[in-house]
């Protein structure tokens, strides 16, 4: 099969279980919100993100495109390119390359952004390009936090950060990824989770979605927690709540989710038994210290998930995919559920669309997902869910 039949073959798949996304591709083919307008986008190339890109190019929309360092799909490149749609980049471009792909991106004089980490956004400032910017979208927490910090104040146009809605926080941070990484854990050890101890580090969004599917699946659930409210909540939510210290010589599986760094180290790894096992659901490969892990230890790969690392005291701990996304990784990765991105994407195409017809009703800089965008596709969700039925 060549790139392009299995860009096209598998992407066809995708899209028929996107029904939000089929219903606005439907409708932006009739009001043509992007008409005449170039969209720039900095997003994983998947075939979930072509769906997304469909729906845009439906409404108008002339895409130039790239992906995320590293996890670009190559065949999706060729479907998207027979689209006739512009994108940059492949898997097995260098850190430099992907630079040159979002420069390429930023330098094409897009009217709209659909960023990731707000690397398109700072580099159309620093070139002087914003000004013909009317507005965009942030994906990410990340990209948020730097609108807001390094970026403030420098914005001149819109931009909506759907890390922001709390529509994308239930439905994707606590149910899509909850559901993935047991999935993936699942995939990737083959151990049976019920009977089986874990630790889940930071009950934030995603935390709380990965203890409530351990749980459901028979595992006994621990929960540390820095913040005393979310600590709380984890509590009476029936889990057991401690520091991770506490909980070292306890847990069988430690899982972490706080996007902050180090949060298991040296003090932990001293204290976990033997055959312990490492995961990070978090979105840097930083919440594992797993350089203090692999110091004056032996490691060894049993595949390109599992690692097995020989303490210089003979314990063994076992750290799976290096210590990066867990549900991005290993054999057949497949990421969030399909529905769980039918509605994030939904969330993009309506934020861009609000950009795109009225930007004077947003105001330079970043904002949350406007409260009425939330509302509608929240019907929208549990009309094809079936709630009713
Ligand atoms: P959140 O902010 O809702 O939750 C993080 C929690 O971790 C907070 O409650 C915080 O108090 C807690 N925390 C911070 N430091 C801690 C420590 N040292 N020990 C214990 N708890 C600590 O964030 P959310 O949405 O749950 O995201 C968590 C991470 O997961 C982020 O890195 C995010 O980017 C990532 N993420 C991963 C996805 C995936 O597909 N794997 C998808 C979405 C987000």
């Amino acid at each position: 099969m060549t790139d392009l039949d299995s860009g096209r073959a598998r992407t066809a798949w995708i899209r028929s279980r996107m029904p939000l996304l089929a219903n606005a591709r439907r409708t932006f083919s009739e009001t043509r919100p992007f008409e005449g307008r170039r969209v720039g986008m900095s997003l994983h190339i998947e075939p979930k993100t072509a769906v997304l890109l469909e729906t845009l190019a439906a409404g108008g929309a002339e895409i130039v495109a790239t992906g995320n360092h590293g996890s670009t799909q190559d065949d999706i490149v060729a479907f998207l390119r027979s689209q006739g749609m512009t994108v940059h980049g492949r898997r097995d471009d260098s850190f430099d390359d992907h630079l040159a792909n979002v420069a390429a991106v930023a330098d094409s004089h897009p009217d709209i952004l659909l960023d990731n980490g707000a690397d398109l956004a700072a580099h159309v400032i620093r070139s002087g390009a914003a000004s013909s910017i009317i507005g965009g979208t942030e994906e990410t927490t990340s990209g948020g936090l730097r609108l807001r910090g390094e970026l403030a104040g420098q914005v001149p146009f819109p931009v909506i950060v759907i890390n922001d809605s709390m529509l994308k926080a239930i439905g994707e941070n606590r149910h899509g990824v909850g559901q993935s990484v047991v999935e993936s854990i699942m995939r990737i050890t083959n151990l049976m989770i019920p009977g089986r101890r874990f630790v889940v580090a930071g009950y934030g969004w995603c935390g709380r979605g990965i203890a409530q599917y351990l749980r459901a699946f028979g595992g006994k659930v621990a929960v540390a927690e820095v913040d005393e409210l979310k600590a709380f909540e984890g509590a009476l939510d029936g889990y057991r709540v401690g520091a991770l210290d506490d909980l070292a010589e306890w847990g069988e599986v430690f899982i972490t989710a706080t996007g902050q760094p180090g949060v298991i180290g040296e003090a932990v790894f001293d204290r976990l038994a033997s055959g312990s096992i490492l995961v990070n659901a978090g979105h840097f490969p930083w919440e594992i210290d797993t350089e203090a892990l692999r110091r004056d230890s032996e490691s060894s790969e049993i595949d390109q998930a599992i690692e097995v690392v020989r303490r210089p005291d003979g314990r063994e701990l076992v750290l799976i995919a290096g210590g990066r996304m867990v549900n991005l990784a290993g054999p057949s990765p497949r990421g969030n559920s399909l529905e769980a991105m039918d509605l994030g994407f939904l969330l993009q195409s309506l934020s861009l669309e609000r950009v795109a017809t009225a930007p004077e009703s947003l105001g330079a800089g970043a904002h949350g997902v406007p409260d009425d965008i939330e509302r509608t596709i929240a019907r929208a969700f549990l009309a094809a869910l079936g709630a009713d039925r």
